[in-house]
């Protein structure tokens, strides 16, 4: 409404800018006195007339838009009343105006890769990989509602050195039984043991490295070593992925461009790109303040950043992607911006086109979180942790309702998705049981539980007789206040899109839900007045919606009870 009234303003004043005029408006003291207020003092010198005559004279002027009920002039002040009902009316245009409220075509056509989680072949899966995996579905979820095609892509990380020591460990200490009984536990011992037995003994060193060259090479039985601990680990993220319903379209991780590394080896020397460092091959950066990009080390192997090149170009004549985005922790910000220098370097103008998207830390309440060695926490324990605290909290409060344990799977999961994605991206993300699991905070299960406040009600009203809204009986505060949140959704959308940022759907989505429980709390739903009722009924019924939504857009079901 602002907005509208500025622009009606600033067609007749085009002496001032926008802004200025919209920071000249002033919301008045008093309800008799209009919506808002504009003074006229500082148009006096500009005009050399009477503040009062100027008022009087864009009265006259602006003429009388549908949505205001009123324009008046008191003194050197315009004041306008806005007409609630039209007001309403104009928001509900908004929610009516597409099929799926807050979905856009505006991505058609267009494909985005994401590649998001990725962990690391016989190592745990650890909270680190959980944020990744949480922000990369939510992105995942709005581009698509935009209408983007959107390729999901798990870059598992299951090549390189670290498999040489691997591979060396198991030979030396370890045994089949332990490996099928203990599963990633194992395979990380054995590489905890590794690097302390290596610190006594050089010489494993060279053999891990001999080992990988081997699997670089081809060697049947090293790889089918390694294809096993691959097959290990997948069963447990995937494990992981089925109780937060996460999907991917691609699990090709850095093995999958073994292959492929040795073209861009090739690709590189014929652009003269490539120099000698002390027996590697590296792509100097010093012009661009970066270290040179290591793409082949001194034995010839391929390293990280290698077969993230080859990805690149794999992934552009595979999908033509529009943008493709990495989510991963900040502490790879170097090595994406090598990377992406170096497929610029190549001539690659879509270069532009990749994204960098790091998120901070996670932290316990108290400490920060290690995954190495000691005290490491695997994300599954986490996850089945919140499931198990939530399920008291529902046996406490409310044991009766069907399906207890899927209720309390998509509480538990909801709220460490929505305690992920409720501050920005970069900000650390704290984790406190009490706070993220408390029904009546800040919390994903506040909003779930709105949510199901609000199928309780359509189910005790039951169906409305029509889809009529009257306009004129939502001109008060709370239902006007609620018609105004849920109309922002469309741009919250695109915003979140535009920034890569998750945490201003989750925030629309707690503004939602304060609101309509104000509503739900001052406007009696079910009440005598059958037209009243059937508009309020079909309030709810969009409200409801749009919490749904929402919070699907950060990766989190609904349950109609909890
Ligand atoms: N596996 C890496 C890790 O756990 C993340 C991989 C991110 N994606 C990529 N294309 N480099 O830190």
């Amino acid at each position: 409404m602002k907005n509208k009234i500025t622009d009606l303003l600033a067609a007749q004043i085009p002496e001032l800018s926008r802004e200025e005029i919209a920071g000249m408006l002033e919301i008045p003291p008093r309800q008799d006195m209009g919506d808002y207020a504009f003074p006229c003092f500082k148009l006096a010198k500009l005009y050399r007339k009477a503040p009062q005559a100027i008022a009087g004279d864009l009265l006259d002027k602006v003429g009388h838009p549908s949505y205001l009920s009123e324009i008046r002039t008191v003194g050197a002040y315009l004041n306008f009343y806005i007409d609630k009902a039209q007001y309403a009316a104009a928001l509900l245009d908004t929610y009516r105006s597409v099929p799926e409220f807050g979905s856009s075509e505006i991505g058609k056509g267009k494909t985005i890769c994401i590649d998001y989680s990725s962990p690391n072949v016989a190592k745990n899966f650890h909270i680190g990989h959980l944020r990744t995996t949480i922000i990369g579905n939510s992105l995942y979820k709005i581009f698509s509602k935009l209408g983007y095609k959107v390729v999901r892509i798990n870059h598992l990380g299951d090549w390189g050195t670290q498999f040489g020591k691997l591979l060396v460990a198991y030979q030396k200490f370890g045994n089949k039984e332990a490996v099928e009984e203990k599963g990633i536990q194992e395979l990380m011992d054995l590489y905890v043991q590794f690097h302390e037995e290596a610190e006594k003994d050089d010489s494993l060193n060279d053999q891990a490295r001999a080992a990988f060259a081997s699997m670089e090479q081809g060697d049947p039985e090293a790889l089918a070593v390694w294809e096993w601990f691959k097959d290990i680990s997948l069963k447990e993220f995937l494990r992981i992925y089925d109780i937060m319903g996460i999907e991917f379209d691609s699990f090709a991780g850095e093995s999958f461009y073994r292959d492929k590394t040795g073209g861009i080896v090739q690709t590189l020397t014929e652009k003269g790109l490539l120099v000698e460092s002390q027996g590697a091959l590296v792509v100097p950066l010093d012009e661009y303040d970066m270290p040179p990009c290591i793409v082949a080390k001194k034995d010839g192997s391929s390293i990280y950043a290698t077969r993230d090149l080859a990805a690149v170009l794999y992934r552009k004549a595979t999908y033509d992607f529009e943008k493709c985005l990495y989510v991963t922790g900040q502490e790879q910000k170097l090595h994406f911006a090598q990377v992406f220098k170096v497929i610029e370097l190549m001539g690659n103008d879509y270069a532009q086109n990749l994204v960098h998207i790091p998120y901070g830390l996670v932290r316990l309440k108290d400490g920060k979180i290690s995954s190495r060695k000691g005290n490491v926490i695997f994300a599954e324990d986490l996850l089945n942790e919140s499931i198990n605290k939530t399920a008291a909290i529902i046996e406490e409060k409310n044991p009766n309702i069907p399906d207890k344990e899927k209720v309390a799977r998509i509480v538990g999961i909801g709220a460490i998705m929505f305690n992920d994605l409720y501050n920005q991206r970069i900000k650390d993300v704290v984790f406190d049981w009490d706070k993220l699991l408390n029904f009546d905070g800040e919390t994903g299960p506040y909003v779930q539980y709105t949510y199901a406040r609000a199928s309780s009600v359509l189910r005790k009203i039951g169906e409305p007789a029509s889809d009529a809204i009257n306009c004129q009986l939502l001109t008060d505060d709370a239902s006007l206040g609620l018609l105004k949140e849920i109309e922002r959704y469309p741009q919250v959308i695109q915003e979140a899109a535009d920034r890569y940022e998750p945490f201003l759907v989750a925030r629309f989505s707690m503004d939602v839900a304060h609101a309509f429980n104000k509503f739900y709390q001052e406007c009696q739903i079910n009440c005598p007045d059958p037209e009243l009722r059937t508009t309020r009924v079909n309030v709810v019924k969009i409200a409801r919606y749009v919490l749904k939504d929402s919070l699907s857009l950060l990766g989190i079901d609904c349950p109609e009870q909890m």
